[in-house]
């Protein structure tokens, strides 16, 4: 069952309906459920139980201090990618001892901060942050963990801004270097190699992909466990995707791929690994926080025009910027649906740009005033959002039951400034 369920005419989120929210909090807001958090979360962890298996939720999808706290609580770890989202983990209660730390640009002072607080490790994804990491542990007199993204050159079929496995990404290390970079990792003196990771893109449907990146990694930790490099981790990043309403084909339940992922790893570790053991480690963002939160909106104004009709509503790209970014679709409903003859417009925010649109070609019937909700819009929403003509972030919300707890009060104008001075 939905957890953003249409009853008695008006769409709810749990058990609260959403107009009440907007009279509470105004619009934008993003509206999370705390039941879907939790069940989608279990749909890695059940699978995971009573197995050497670490769930590092992708925390860019959504790093909302009370998301991270519920994640830590159900025995999360995190993938991160700066020295900000550790703070952030920190602060929610997370523990840093679960994290792993990814990404292609570790400035010196972040890979400091995540050695001084004690990372389960780095992610690294070229061969100058090796010896970036080994010379800042060297000088810190300790010892970094290390794993490589390794890019194992799987096409995953996803929208190009969002695949990163192939040849031409800039993530990862080259299958072909992969062996000789991990020679050279275990070359340097203050580093530890333990583990392999590859993340090959975002937003995938079918497991297929993953579970061919997978097959690729397999093969490569038992040629380095030939030359006597044995790694204690097998990281699969993340990557599994949600169902926007597009009429795609249904994403892979998480725990059917998660059992596939498992299938595969024991077969192998029973087979040719000698029964040894590996931790598995799983990087997912969307597929925890994407269908857990709609972005509730206010229409504005109905602006009939010569070649298209427009519904302007308090909602713009800076909100969410997933449409104008990747032309994404992304599902909008009438929170309180009319009766009446369907209108098509273009869903557009009052930012400055032709690319200001949240939807387009929508058969709708509204009025100014009317709410409506955006849905499956949990990850890479809030996140992504910017302060672009000079417009506040929206407010945050969380939904458990009957209560609401709001999680990210709205930003007011005087705060987007208070950081700027004047010259003279
Ligand atoms: N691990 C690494 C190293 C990543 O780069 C990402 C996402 C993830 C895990 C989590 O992937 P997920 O499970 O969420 O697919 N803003 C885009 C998506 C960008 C994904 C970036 N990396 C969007 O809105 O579609």
């Amino acid at each position: 069952m939905s957890n953003f369920p249409l009853q008695n005419g008006v769409l709810h989120a749990e058990g609260v309906p959403l107009p009440q929210i907007a009279a509470q909090f105004g619009t934008p807001t993003y509206v999370y459920s705390k039941a879907q958090l939790l069940d989608n979360f279990a749909g890695y962890a059940r699978p995971c139980a009573g197995r050497d298996a670490l769930v590092c939720y992708a925390m860019k999808a959504n790093s909302n201090l009370a998301i991270l706290d519920l994640l830590a609580r159900q025995g999360a770890g995190f993938d991160i990618v700066s020295g900000g989202e550790l703070l952030r983990v920190i602060a929610a209660g997370g523990d840093p001892g679960k994290v792993i730390f990814s990404g292609v640009g570790k400035t010196v002072r972040e890979i400091e901060l995540a050695l001084d607080k004690g990372i389960l490790c780095f992610n690294v994804e070229s061969i100058p942050e090796l010896h970036r990491i080994n010379e800042v542990a060297g000088r810190l007199g300790k010892r970094a963990p290390v794993s490589l993204r390794v890019n194992p050159n799987v096409d995953a079929k996803t929208h190009p801004y969002i695949a990163t496995g192939l040849k031409a990404s800039k993530f990862g290390v080259a299958f072909s270097d992969a062996l000789a970079t991990y020679r050279s990792a275990a070359a340097l003196p203050h580093l530890d190699v333990v583990g392999i990771d590859c993340h090959i893109g975002s937003q995938l449907l079918d497991d297929a992909p993953l579970l061919e990146a997978l097959d690729k990694l397999i093969e490569l930790i038992d040629t380095l466990a030939s030359e006597g490099i044995v790694l204690h981790h097998l990281d699969v990043g993340g990557g599994l995707g949600i169902d926007y309403g597009a009429g795609d084909a249904a994403p892979v339940p998480i725990a059917s791929y998660v059992e596939r992922v498992f299938a595969r790893v024991d077969a192998w570790r029973a087979d040719k690994y000698d029964g040894r053991p590996i931790k598995v480690i799983f990087e997912p963002g969307r597929s925890i926080v994407g269908n857990t939160g709609v972005l509730l909106m206010n229409v504005e104004f109905i602006k009939p025009g010569e070649e298209k009709n427009f519904c302007v509503i308090d909602a713009a790209m800076n909100d969410m910027a997933r449409p104008t970014l990747y032309q994404a679709w992304m599902d909008v409903q009438p929170v309180t649906p009319r009766q009446g003859e369907a209108v098509t417009y273009d869903l557009v925010g009052p930012v400055c740009e032709s690319g200001d649109w949240l939807a387009r070609d929508r058969a709708l019937v509204v009025e100014p005033g009317d709410l409506l909700a955006m849905m499956a819009a949990g990850a890479y929403g809030f996140t992504m959002s910017s302060n672009y003509n000079t417009r506040g972030r929206a407010a945050e919300v969380l939904v458990d039951g009957e209560n609401v707890h709001l999680i990210r009060r709205r930003e007011e104008p005087a705060e987007l400034f208070a950081l700027e001075s004047l010259v003279g």
